[in-house]
């Protein structure tokens, strides 16, 4: 059967790599979590020292960056394809409130981009993939026969997230995690380098009030629709 190439792009916590997975598991695709790649570098860079709560040692890290590999490992048990860095399963580490804080800053940097967008497309060479991110419809695949755009109402993402850390019994308040989310999606939208915004032929999701299961069911038939070369 032929295979495509599924970008699915968005704002933070719409619930992006939820569908992804689902929709790379129904299809026997190939799950890449863009996001987790600019959290790597941005793990690397603080375990260096490279990045603080008041500095930003750009030049350095920018010098550093060939040391940094990063690939991706199916684990059977969390059925999800898990991220190294140098070696290392870094997958809970780079979920951290440290990492989330700092990551935009990390993302505006061209050289990062440059090398994860080229990591990216070398995933998704022979198609089959579903890739969640930023800047996937836009930058990474143009040509990607299916294109989401999610989006959803900032304090409902902000809520997702907050009884996400709950239920992993972390205690943060859900006013640093909205402060979050709106400093992350105003740095998203408005940096230099390829900034988050809808391609002109995504199909736009707002799924504030829609649930995760029908969400899912929607997404794959646009995902069936596009593989029998059906476009709607
Ligand atoms: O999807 P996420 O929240 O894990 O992504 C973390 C950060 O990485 C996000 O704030 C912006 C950045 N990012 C990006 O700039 N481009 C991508 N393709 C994916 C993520």
């Amino acid at each position: 059967m032929k295979k495509i190439t599924i970008a699915i792009d968005g704002f933070s916590s719409t619930g992006k790599s939820t569908v992804a997975k689902q929709l790379a598991a129904y299809l026997g695709y190939v799950y890449v979590d863009s996001g987790a790649m600019y959290r790597a570098i941005t793990l690397f860079a603080l375990k260096r020292n490279l990045i603080g709560n008041d500095y930003l040692h750009r030049d350095e890290l920018i010098k550093q960056l060939h040391e940094i590999q990063l690939h991706f490992e199916f684990n059977p048990t969390t059925k999800t394809a898990e991220i190294h860095l140098n070696g290392t399963n870094v997958e809970t580490e780079i979920r951290s409130m440290q990492v989330s804080d700092k990551v935009s800053q990390i993302a505006e940097i061209p050289e990062v981009r440059k090398k994860l967008v080229e990591l990216q497309q070398h995933f998704g060479k022979n198609k089959g993939v579903v890739m969640d991110g930023r800047d996937i419809g836009t930058v990474v695949f143009p040509d990607a026969e299916l294109k989401i755009f999610m989006t959803a109402d900032a304090k409902e993402r902000a809520l997702r997230r907050y009884l996400e850390f709950k239920e992993q019994g972390k205690d943060i308040s859900f006013e640093s995690i909205y402060e979050n989310v709106m400093q992350r999606d105003h740095i998203d939208t408005t940096r230099a380098d390829s900034p988050l915004t809808k391609a002109h032929d995504a199909i736009e999701i707002d799924n504030t009030h829609t649930n995760r299961e029908d969400q899912f069911h929607i997404l794959l038939q646009l995902a069936k629709d596009r593989i029998a070369g059906r476009v709607s």
